[in-house]
């Protein structure tokens, strides 16, 4: 299965995806909106192709969104793969990639979509937190849910704390999502939601 992995900075979850070396997925190109996204060079240096599609050189989200997918389909993807996209996509975009387009958030979905999720836990006092890659649908933060991680929020935690704990959990749920995606096991049932088959 070829993959495309878009980014906007680190790239750690798409370094933790590279890294898992999937059996039958193959990372076609790492894609960025950013030429100073941090994953760009790590994802060159595995001999992995990359591309910059700047939304700064569009006039609005369509005509970004258009170049976007005109760069993505180049590489014939199965699977496309938001690890750390941080530009809102238009139903039109999300629509083209419909069932093979996957995003991590660093929370327990649907519990804190959007933003700053970890100070936001914080503030609401929640005594667990954590992570969820899900299908991506029109709605920011709501698709189809394939696998959770949950993490504890301790007493003395501050942000970078538990955005620490959160992500570790984020680099081992986001390679077993594309495994599963890569096996075939996914499939969503009739109200929508994801179905995980057993191993074969
Ligand atoms: C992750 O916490 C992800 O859940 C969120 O943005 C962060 C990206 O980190 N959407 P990285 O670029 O993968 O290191």
């Amino acid at each position: 299965k070829s993959i495309v992995i878009l980014v906007s900075g680190r790239g750690s979850n798409m370094q933790a995806i590279v890294e898992a070396a999937i059996p039958g997925a193959r990372i076609a190109a790492v894609v960025s909106n950013r030429a100073d996204a941090g994953g760009l060079a790590f994802a060159a240096g595995c001999g992995i192709e990359t591309a910059v599609v700047d939304h700064k050189a569009y006039g609005d989200r369509a005509a970004f969104d258009h170049a976007l997918a005109e760069c993505i389909d180049r590489f014939r993807p199965d699977l496309v793969v938001l690890a750390g996209f941080m530009r809102v996509l238009t139903d039109a975009f999300v629509r083209r990639y419909e069932g093979r387009l996957i995003n991590i958030h660093p929370s327990l979905l649907p519990a804190f979509p959007g933003l700053h999720t970890h100070r936001r836990a914080l503030e609401a006092g929640v005594r667990v937190h954590g992570a969820t890659v899900h299908f991506v649908t029109p709605a920011l933060d709501c698709g189809p849910i394939v696998i959770q991680a949950v993490v504890p929020v301790l007493q003395d935690d501050d942000e970078a704390r538990l955005a620490a704990r959160v992500l570790e959990q984020e680099h081992r749920i986001y390679p077993q999502a594309v495994r599963w995606f890569v096996d075939g096991r996914l499939s969503l049932d009739g109200q929508g939601r994801v179905r995980v088959a057993d191993d074969a």
